[in-house]
């Protein structure tokens, strides 16, 4: 399995906080079946000193180092706060894409969704830039009105949830968007997020298998293997269509209600 979306690098952000703390995870990582971990240290939000990418990659090199050949491997990469100025920080190479090619994590504040971020996207997407945004199952606009994802991805973002989101460690309302997302063709990647080796561990494979009792096996592994693989080399992404939300469903607060007093 490969990781896209880890804050093990230590010491840059509010992840591992030692050397000793990110072996720790990275060989939780190893054991969980995990080869590859992108490294993707905040930028813009205030939990980092905003790294310069040269700063990342040598990070991830002495990382690797340190790791040795034996252990996994790692990326370099960044997670980037959204704004209206993530197209002129990406195409002034201010963010390191992931594992520097043509995908670019995005991350949302909690509560909502910004103003004008499907035309933001799409400028991204004009640079050449495919943008990801991270983990939109725990957003709360999103959380209750899930319908705002699926007219993002037909827009052409793609979607990474996160694997203790599906397999319920982050509350039932971030479980149940995710399982939502999935059952919509909403959600092309699972990712750790890890900060911790115990608390946000290095964990996919049960995130992996609460998506498969959702989404079947084989598209699954899509989500921890094919598509992460696709984000680091650089290869274009196989999904399929996105299963839209009915009107009726757009908004889950008014539906149910709709339904209790029907009668
Ligand atoms: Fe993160």
């Amino acid at each position: 399995m490969i990781d896209i979306h880890s804050h093990i690098l230590p010491n840059i952000d509010d992840g591992a906080r030692s050397l000793d703390e990110a072996l720790k995870m990275a060989a939780i990582a190893a054991a969980d079946g995990i080869t590859q971990m992108v490294c993707t240290p905040h930028m813009f939000n205030g939990y980092s000193r905003n790294p310069e990418p040269s700063e990342v990659e040598e990070s991830v090199d002495k990382f690797q180092r340190a790791i040795g050949s034996e252990g996994i491997k790692v990326l370099p990469g960044n997670e980037v706060r959204f704004s209206r100025d993530i197209v002129k920080q990406a195409s002034s190479r201010q963010v390191k894409t992931l594992n520097g090619k043509n995908y670019m994590l995005v991350e949302f504040p909690t509560e909502s969704v910004p103003k004008g971020a499907a035309s933001i996207f799409r400028q991204l997407l004009l640079e050449g830039l495919n943008p990801i945004l991270v983990h939109p199952e725990r957003n709360l606009a999103i959380q209750r009105k899930p319908s705002i994802v699926a007219d993002l991805v037909a827009g052409g973002v793609f979607i990474q949830v996160t694997a203790m989101s599906v397999s319920g460690q982050f509350g039932a309302a971030a479980k149940m968007c995710a399982d939502s997302l999935l059952n919509h063709n909403c959600v092309h990647f699972l990712a750790t997020d890890t900060h911790r080796p115990e608390k946000r561990a290095p964990i996919l494979s049960r995130g992996r298998d609460a998506a498969a009792a959702v989404i079947g096996t084989d598209a699954a592994r899509r989500l921890v293997h094919d598509n992460p693989l696709a984000v680091v080399t650089g290869a274009a992404i196989q999904h399929g269509a996105v299963i839209p939300y009915e009107e009726a469903s757009r908004s889950p607060a008014r539906s149910f209600f709709g339904r209790l007093f029907r009668r």
